[in-house]
């Protein structure tokens, strides 16, 4: 198979549905945040104290282009990956599927998480602001779209199963 690799603001469910897909599919599942972890050998909201954003995104940078070279099955990306223009040309080639979700359903998804780095002061008004942000960049990127508000996995995976 080829690879999928899903994109979406924090909330839309990407490594949970990426995993549930590679599962129907019978493909491996890869998570570019895990692999930045993995590789930094400290959790996400460490590499920010630590190191900032930027340097984050310079790992993040890295471990999609090593991602998208090696891995064939399903990729989820964490929901800034997209800001970077490199990033998006290299996705231009593989199926890219775009999971969205409402403001409201974000901000719950999200709130008892304390992974999230950006998201810990005022996350309803910073996760409003990133979505409109990156909206047009998840799109340009994308070639499948799917709404996940109020959707159980089982039926987003179905969904993406039918229109890849
Ligand atoms: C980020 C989203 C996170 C993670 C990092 C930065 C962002 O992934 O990559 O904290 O800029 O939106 P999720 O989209 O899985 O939360």
């Amino acid at each position: 198979m080829t690879l999928v690799v899903i994109v979406g603001p924090p909330g839309s469910g990407k490594t949970t549905i990426g995993r549930a897909l590679a599962e129907s599919l019978g493909a491996p599942f890869r998570d570019a945040d895990a692999d930045i972890a993995d590789a930094a050998g400290k959790p996400i909201p460490d590499i920010f104290i630590d190191h900032g954003e930027d340097h984050f995104r310079a790992l993040e940078r890295e471990a999609v282009r090593r991602a998208v070279a090696e891995h064939d099955g399903v990729l989820a990306l964490g929901g800034g990956a997209v800001l970077a223009e490199a990033t998006r040309k290299l996705l231009a080639d593989v199926t890219v599927v775009h999971l969205r979700v409402g403001l409201a359903e974000a901000v719950k998804r999200t709130e008892l998480d304390r992974g999230r780095p950006l998201l810990q002061v005022n996350p309803r008004a910073t996760l409003r602001r990133l979505m409109d942000e990156r909206m047009p960049l998840y799109r340009e990127v994308a070639d499948i779209e799917i709404d996940t508000t109020g959707r159980d996995v089982a039926d987003v995976t179905e969904e993406i199963r039918v229109r890849l």
